[in-house]
This record gives structure tokens, C-alpha cells and sequence, in this order.
């Protein structure tokens, strides 16, 4: 019988979107079938797992799963709080899922900086992480655990702040809290155990990370196609944000500009159109890249 990896997912919510937009990235078609717990991938022999966020990792540890996608918020939760979970590891940072662990207290109150929460109250859903951070920092306070919808804590006199994820913000603003340190920025994790897999899952698993690899690094990479002066050309190469050497091709009928290719593994922001506008550059394209290797 050929190798199966297991991976876990998030079964509903942002990441659970964000990870099976991945797995399909990376040649994994996944077909649901509508209240199923697991499915079979069609492109790589891999099954899926479609659990809740705060199990991901426990079955990891356990070695149900070979991998899972997880919260880093979550797996650092569960490596604190539970001992047999420090088997846990990071095969990837996956820069989708973005969010902050974040101290927060009302605007109109007088908690604005850490030593303000000696002896205080915090609500929290991640009361490992924060006491961690609490201890780390000298201060002593009490933790009153709430599974969800943290940021009313306050209002209802249950805890003088808060810590709990802050993506846009705007759940604070919406609650009248204001936030001031943060304990964890977070993103997505592929992780797995420290044991070691049977010779065709580890094979397995280095195929889908090379595809994962040639993902991410295409997220961040631009194809970036323009005509530039001649006279401006070493100017306007010295412009472009982490590329390789260009591509430099000559224009039909027109001497005094030359068309310039290039691979730009940063972030493009506008300012460096705007820069490169203002050097004479025309015909500016950026070009978001699919797939890479190599
Ligand atoms: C999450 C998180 C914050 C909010 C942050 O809550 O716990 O409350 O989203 O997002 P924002 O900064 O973009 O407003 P979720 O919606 O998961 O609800 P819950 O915490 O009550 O489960
Ligand atoms: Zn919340």
C-alpha cells in the first residue's frame, strides 16, 4: 500500500479558507463533500482532516495527523498548556492569517501601559500565552478565561482589560478598547511531530513542501515589465525591489528606449512606480506570478 499523509485543517473559518487555497495552489484538489470530516485530495496521495482550530494541534502531537494548519496562536496555546505537546514543530511559516495577540483596556480608562496591570483583571482566551508574557514582564494579575467574545469583558465588570486577537481592529474600536502590547503576532503554521516519517511520507511531504515553498515565495514576487529610457537605465534597474539580473530587450522603432523584464522577489509598493515613473519609465505592468521553481 502507497503512503498517505494526514493533514488537519480548520473545518470552517478564514484560515480554513485560506489553507485549502494553498493545498490547491500547491495541485491538491479538494473535493468536500457537504458535512464530511475528511476527504481524499486528488493531485498528491494526501487525506484531510476538517477538525476545529484548538485540535489541530493536539492531534498532531498525538499522531493522528502527520501535519496540520493551524494558528500560531493556537499551537503556542496548546504547546504551554499541555506537556505531552512539546513534540510539536514548525515546518512553515505560512504569512496567510495574520493577526496579534493584544492587551487592550478601555480608551477612557487608566490602564495604558503594562505596569498599569499589577493586580489587575484580564479576560482572556489565551490564558497560557498571557501568563507566560505576565511572568516574563514581572507583573501579576488575574486571568479570567472567556472562550469567546472577550472585548465585552470590560464593560460587563468582568476584568479591567483584555488580550485577545486583533486582526483589523476593528472589534476594539467597537467595544471602546484601545490596545498597548502585544504578546504574539501570528500567522498560519504548517507543523508536524518530531517523529520521523516512514521513507515515502517523508518523500511525500518534501514534494508538497517544495510546491508549498514555490507558493509562498510567488505570493510576494512580481513579474514587472516596463520601457525605460536608455539614458536612465542603470537608475531605473537599481529601482526594482529584490530582482535578479533584468532582462534588457531593444524596442521596435524607438532607439532611445529599451524594454526591461525583471523577477522582483519584494513587495512592489507604489512609491516605486512613482519612482520609476519619474525616471521616464512607461508602460508599467506588474505582473502577479502563478507557480515557481528553481
Ligand atoms: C476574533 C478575535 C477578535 C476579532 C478580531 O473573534 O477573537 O475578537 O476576531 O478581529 P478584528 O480585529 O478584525 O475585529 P471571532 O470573530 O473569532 O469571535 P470570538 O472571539 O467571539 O470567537
Ligand atoms: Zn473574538
Amino acid at each position: 500500500m502507497s503512503a498517505i499523509l494526514r493533514l488537519a485543517v480548520q473545518s470552517k473559518g478564514r484560515l480554513a479558507q485560506d489553507s485549502l487555497a494553498l493545498l490547491q495552489q500547491c495541485g491538491l484538489q479538494v473535493l468536500r463533500t457537504p458535512g464530511a470530516l475528511t476527504a481524499r485530495a486528488r493531485g498528491l496521495p494526501v487525506d484531510l482532516l476538517f477538525v476545529r482550530d484548538d485540535d489541530i494541534a493536539g492531534l498532531v502531537s498525538a499522531g493522528v495527523c502527520d501535519l496540520g494548519i493551524a494558528g500560531e496562536n493556537v499551537v503556542r496555546e496548546v504547546a504551554l498548556e499541555d506537556p505531552k505537546a512539546d513534540n510539536l514543530q514548525t515546518i512553515r511559516r505560512l504569512g496567510f492569517s495574520r493577526c496579534a495577540l493584544k492587551l487592550a483596556a478601555p480608551k477612557a480608562g487608566d490602564i495604558k501601559t503594562p505596569a498599569d496591570l499589577e493586580g489587575k483583571t484580564i479576560a482572556t482566551s489565551y490564558p497560557a500565552q498571557l501568563r507566560a508574557w505576565l511572568n516574563a514582564q514581572g507583573l501579576g494579575a488575574n486571568i479570567v478565561v472567556l472562550k469567546g467574545a472577550v472585548e465585552i469583558a470590560p464593560a460587563l465588570d468582568l476584568a479591567d482589560a483584555i488580550c485577545d486577537l486583533v486582526s483589523s481592529g476593528a472589534t476594539l474600536i467597537a467595544n471602546g478598547l484601545s490596545d498597548f502590547a502585544t504578546v504574539l503576532q501570528s500567522e498560519a503554521l504548517l507543523i508536524g511531530n518530531d517523529t520521523a516519517l516512514e521513507p515515502q511520507k517523508a518523500d511525500l511531504l518534501a514534494r508538497l513542501l517544495r510546491r508549498m515553498d514555490g507558493v509562498i515565495a510567488s505570493r510576494a514576487t512580481k513579474y514587472i515589465m516596463l520601457n525605460a529610457p536608455r539614458a536612465a537605465l542603470d537608475e531605473i534597474t537599481a529601482l526594482l525591489p529584490g530582482a535578479d539580473a533584468p532582462t534588457i530587450m531593444d524596442l521596435a522603432g524607438d532607439k532611445t528606449h529599451v524594454a526591461v523584464h525583471a523577477v522582483c522577489r519584494e513587495t512592489i509598493f507604489w512609491d516605486t512606480l512613482e519612482a520609476l515613473e519619474a525616471r521616464g519609465a512607461k508602460a508599467i505592468l506588474v505582473l502577479p506570478i502563478e507557480k515557481m521553481m528553481g
